[in-house]
């Protein structure tokens, strides 16, 4: 492997959390030459949400749309490793990574290139990655490692404290007493020990154990409920999303589905899946251990049969 000298850093956030968890990602690099690019779409996303604009886009998120992106001023027209750091939207990638996938100029980057991504996600991004793989791998660039960061605390409680977030813009309590929205402090400190493994693998120019490390360090945390419901609920999102572009001829019909989207999934998340849990917890996962240890791997290690992992 050539020796690696020239690093193209590149990321979107809303709040600034999926920057500043970057940046300290390559905080400790020495010796390389970082193109640090922060990219922004031509209209702007809202932030702080409103809730309408927040449910709506669902559909595209999933559908994977891109849209036009403002024009991004690269340094070089190839590096020796890209770091591509991206947030999931509705259990795909974010409209804006979609975009940036989508993208000639970036696709032209990533060609035979070595690839990192990292995550900035409440707590599911398992789909958002098998997508976000599939469009480097086509493009011919090689994944060789993916941090995920996530609020690690219990999936109801993070999701009414993100929505809060979202919607207020700020990242504080809701009702004061419970926990602080999105990925903990502690953690987006914690990109810098993951960027000093990376340092040292960019010295020894070798970055094939990278994942094994990330892995082994025991701070992605990945749960059978997340799997679980991940699996379940993208084919739902696909069937919601499907509909709401197909009926949507006039704005006003488009806002009642999204509305009946918005409800349905309130109610799944907050009334049926703990039900489902429930019974997955005490009837299933006790007889599946092994299978989903197993999954589990695949989804850390980024090792299925698509993923060439160099
Ligand atoms: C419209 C929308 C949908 C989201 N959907 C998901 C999701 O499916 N899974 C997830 O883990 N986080 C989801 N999040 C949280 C984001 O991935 C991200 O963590 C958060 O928006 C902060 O990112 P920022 O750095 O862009 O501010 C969603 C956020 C938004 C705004």
């Amino acid at each position: 492997m050539d020796k690696i000298r020239n690093v193209l850093v590149i990321s979107y956030s809303q709040s600034g959390q999926l920057h500043e968890i970057t940046d300290n990602f390559i905080q400790p690099l020495q010796d390389v030459d970082i193109d640090r690019i922060k990219y922004d779409p031509v209209d702007p996303y809202p932030f702080p949400w409103t809730s309408a604009a927040f449910f709506d886009t669902m559909p595209e998120s999933v559908l994977e749309k891109p849209v036009p992106l403002k024009k991004i001023s690269y340094k070089y027209s190839k590096y020796d490793l890209v770091i591509f750091a991206y947030q999931p939207w509705y259990l795909s990638p974010s409209i804006p990574a979609t975009s940036l996938l989508s993208d000639k100029e970036f696709l032209a980057r990533i060609e035979k290139t070595p690839v990192i991504t990292l995550i900035g996600s409440r707590n599911m991004w398992l789909n958002s990655q098998e997508s976000v793989k599939s469009r480097i791998i086509e493009a011919g660039g090689i994944i060789v490692a993916n941090l995920p960061f996530a609020d690690r605390n219990q999936n109801q409680i993070s999701a009414i404290t993100i929505l809060h977030w979202m919607l207020s813009g700020r990242k504080v309590r809701k009702y004061r007493f419970l926990p602080l929205p999105g990925v903990s402090d502690k953690d987006i400190f914690a990109a810098k020990d993951f960027g000093k493994i990376l340092n040292l693998a960019i010295y020894m120019n070798d970055l094939t154990k990278l994942q094994d490390e990330f892995v082994a360090s025991g701070f992605i945390d990945l749960t059978a409920e997340i799997i679980f419901i991940e699996k379940k609920a993208k084919r739902l999102f696909r069937i919601w999303a499907a509909i709401i572009s197909k009926y949507s001829k006039t704005q006003t019909r488009r806002r009642l589905l999204i509305s009946a989207y918005k409800y349905y999934l309130f109610t799944a998340l907050f009334i049926i899946a703990p039900i489902v849990m429930l019974f997955y917890k005490l009837l299933i996962i006790p007889f599946t251990l092994k299978r989903i240890n197993r999954e589990k791997q695949v989804y850390l290690r980024q090792i299925d049969s698509k993923c060439p992992y160099i």
